[in-house]
């Protein structure tokens, strides 16, 4: 009879708990999704053949993959550390990734979404220096922009998760970011959600939600925003117009060995090489760590270490025009500020990348013209990725 008793309050707990979630589950007036009758194209999106070229040069253990999805994302299967793959794009896949990248259903209160703090005009970043949580708090590092994730083993300023699969349901449960702490609640949550299942049947060929499929669906979303479509593109694919004599300048100064800028923002990604198979930097410790972290000299003593001693990702350098303010705490409002800083900012520390210290033991001072400077920037600018900022199949399908 107790037990009954016990049994018949419980199930009553848990109508009203029902009933509390039903009623936060409700759409927000007059906002409805709306998505393409034919899905957009996200499994088609390759590459150029300057970046695999680049990818089988530096690493050779490392294979492109030749699947039937498309082959256009790297395949780390026989990489190091069982770093898993990343997620074969497919059209709905993705589209199901959209629409629950922009779904604020995935924060514990229906207030925010990944999109809060990953805005499309700005790269994919956030204009302010720690963006707004669920719940008010500001998060202690600036949002990264998503730019070429599929490129990267190593994800966040501090390296610390490895591929776009593992990284999706960290904001989420992330009691800053979105407080979902509870997967199972998720799951359940946009199984009650009308639209959902018709989007998870379509993508995975049943209507079965759970942790495995929504960090998948979002992981495909993230690998397909693939920003290779510059005005500094242009000028390397041979139209020598596509930049001006200005950027041409700040081009040559940014490969100079005077600046160094692209012996750490490397490659066709002007980021730092994170991936298997190639030589560890010299900053990095040893074999074994994640490699494309560096100190470059912000601080004399850090509060936030990074991975360790003050070491940050070297984070790729395309669309910076649009994704200020920079480094790691959103310290530098304009990109001229940065260039001040490597100009003659940098601090002394027991792990300064050796990149940064003279001969004199002390750190590197460039001692840039002021036109120089200007070159930098306008280099910098030339990265700047049209497409991606415009694209709609990148956009906020709720309107
Ligand atoms: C409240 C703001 C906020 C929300 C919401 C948020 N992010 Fe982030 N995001 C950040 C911050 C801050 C970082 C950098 C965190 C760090 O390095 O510790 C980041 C980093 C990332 C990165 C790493 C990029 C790289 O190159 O390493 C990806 C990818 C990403 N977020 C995707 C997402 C996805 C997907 C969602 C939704 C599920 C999401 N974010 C929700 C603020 C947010
Ligand atoms: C020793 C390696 C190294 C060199 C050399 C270097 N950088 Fe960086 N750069 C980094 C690291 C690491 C960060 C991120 C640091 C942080 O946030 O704590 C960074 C950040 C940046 C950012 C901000 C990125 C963002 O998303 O906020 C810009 C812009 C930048 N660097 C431009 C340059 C330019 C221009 C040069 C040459 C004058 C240069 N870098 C030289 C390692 C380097």
């Amino acid at each position: 009879m107790k037990k009954n008793a016990l049994l018949l309050s419980l199930a009553i707990l848990a109508t009203i708990a029902l009933a509390s979630c039903l009623k936060q589950e409700e759409p927000v007036e007059g906002v409805k999704l709306s998505l393409p009758n034919q899905p957009f194209d996200y499994e088609g999106v390759q590459f150029p053949p300057a970046f695999q070229i680049e990818f089988q040069a530096n690493a050779p253990n490392v294979f492109l993959a030749n699947n039937p999805g498309g082959g256009q994302f790297i395949d780390f299967e026989n990489s190091f550390n069982g770093i898993s793959a990343n997620p074969t794009v497919t059209n709905e896949g993705a589209t199901l990734g959209r629409v629950l990248f922009y779904d604020t259903k995935l924060s514990i209160n229906n207030a925010t979404s990944c999109a809060s703090c990953h805005i499309q005009k700005f790269a994919f970043a956030d204009p302010s220096a720690g963006s707004i949580g669920f719940g008010g708090k500001v998060t202690p590092r600036n949002s990264m922009a998503i730019i070429n994730v599929a490129l990267n083993r190593n994800l966040f300023w501090d390296s610390r998760v490895h591929s776009a699969k593992e990284l999706t349901l960290k904001p989420v449960q992330n009691h800053i970011e979105m407080g979902m702490e509870d997967l199972d609640v998720l799951a359940k949550k946009l199984t009650n959600t009308p639209y959902y299942p018709a989007l998870f049947q379509k993508a995975y060929g049943s209507t079965d939600i759970n942790e495995e499929r929504i960090s998948d669906a979002m992981a495909q979303f993230l690998c397909s925003m693939v920003s290779v479509d510059s005005r500094f593109d242009a000028f390397t694919a041979g139209n020598s117009n596509a930049i001006n004599g200005l950027e041409k300048m700040g081009a040559e100064l940014f490969f100079s060995d005077r600046t160094k800028c692209a012996q750490c923002h490397s490659g066709n990604n002007f980021a730092a090489d994170d991936r298997p198979g190639g030589e560890y930097g010299e900053s990095s410790f040893g074999s074994g760590g994640p490699k494309g972290t560096a100190n470059n000299g912000l601080d004399l003593s850090s509060t936030d270490v990074g991975l360790r001693n003050g070491q940050f990702r070297i984070p790729s350098l395309r669309n910076i025009a649009l994704t200020g303010p920079f480094m790691h705490d959103g310290r530098f409002k304009t990109l001229e500020e940065v260039v001040d800083f490597y100009d003659s900012g940098v601090k002394a520390h027991p792990f300064l990348d050796k990149k940064m210290i003279g001969p004199d033991g002390e750190p590197l001072r460039l001692k840039l013209s002021s036109l120089e400077k200007k070159a930098l920037v306008a280099f910098m600018e030339t990265l700047t990725d049209q497409n991606l900022i415009k694209d709609e199949k990148f956009s906020n399908p709720f309107n």
